[in-house]
C-alpha cells in the first residue's frame, strides 16, 4: 500500500469485511468502550499495539508517544491516565518499550535533535540512574537495549508515583502495572517488571499520604 487512496480503499474492505464476519461489530462498539488494557507505547510505526497484541476494536485505550514515556508534567498523558483509571476503570496499564528504540538511542548521545533535546531530556535522567550498569556492558547495542529495558521499568514506576495511580490502587485494588520490551527482531514481547496495586515504590517520598481528601491531579 504506497498512497493516501490506498488507506482509504483498505479502510473500505476492512469495513466490509467486520460486518461480514460479525454483522453488529460496529452497533455494539458505537455507544461504549470498555477497554481492560491501557497501552503506553512508542510511537515507532513497527509497534502497532493492537496488531502485536491481536486485540480488536474497543478492547485496548492507547496512548503513544517518543520512547513511551510517564512524564509528570505531560497533561496529555496525564489525561489519558486519569480517564483510563478513573472513568474506564482499566485493569491493567501497560508501557511497551522497544529494542533499538531511536528515541532511547539519541537521547544516549550528545548531539543537539532541537526542541526534542527537551523530552528526551527525561531518558538522560534514567541514563544517569543507572549510567555504572549501563557501562558495563560490552557494545552499543546492549547499552541502549539496557537501557530501553530499564526506562520501561522508571515508567512504571513513574505512573505509581502520580496520585491517579495510588488513589486508585487504595479505592479500587487497581489496576495493575506491567513494563514490557517489544524485539523487532522475532515479534516478541518480552515482560519486564510487574507492579501490583499498593506495592512499595523506589522511596517513600513519593507516596502520598492524604488521598482521603479529593483534591485534583
Ligand atoms: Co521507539
Amino acid at each position: 500500500m504506497e498512497n493516501l487512496e490506498g488507506l482509504l480503499r483498505e479502510n473500505k474492505a476492512w469495513a466490509r469485511k467486520m460486518v461480514e464476519q460479525d454483522p453488529e461489530f460496529f452497533e455494539r462498539l458505537v455507544n461504549v468502550q470498555q477497554p481492560e488494557f491501557l497501552w503506553i507505547g512508542c510511537s515507532d510505526s513497527r509497534v502497532p499495539p493492537d496488531q502485536i497484541t491481536q486485540t480488536r476494536p474497543g478492547q485496548i485505550f492507547i496512548h503513544r508517544n517518543i520512547a513511551n514515556m510517564v512524564v509528570h508534567t505531560d497533561l496529555n498523558l496525564l489525561s489519558v491516565l486519569q480517564y483510563a483509571v478513573d472513568i474506564l476503570k482499566v485493569k491493567h496499564i501497560i508501557v511497551c518499550g522497544h529494542y533499538g528504540c531511536g528515541g532511547v538511542k539519541a537521547a544516549m548521545t550528545r548531539h543537539s535533535f532541537g526542541l526534542i533535546n527537551k523530552w528526551l531530556r527525561n531518558i538522560k535522567d534514567v541514563y544517569r540512574y543507572h549510567q555504572e550498569e549501563i557501562e558495563e556492558l560490552a557494545t552499543d547495542d546492549e547499552k541502549v537495549n539496557r537501557l530501553i529495558e530499564l526506562n520501561v521499568k522508571e515508567q512504571v514506576l513513574n505512573l505509581a508515583k502520580t496520585s491517579i495511580i495510588q488513589k486508585s490502587w487504595i479505592t479500587h485494588k487497581g489496576p495493575h502495572l506491567h513494563g514490557w520490551v517489544y524485539d523487532l527482531h522475532d515479534g516478541v514481547i518480552r515482560p519486564q517488571l510487574d507492579l501490583h496495586p499498593g506495592a512499595k515504590l523506589d522511596h517513600p517520598i513519593f507516596e502520598y499520604d492524604n488521598l482521603d481528601e479529593d483534591q485534583p491531579g
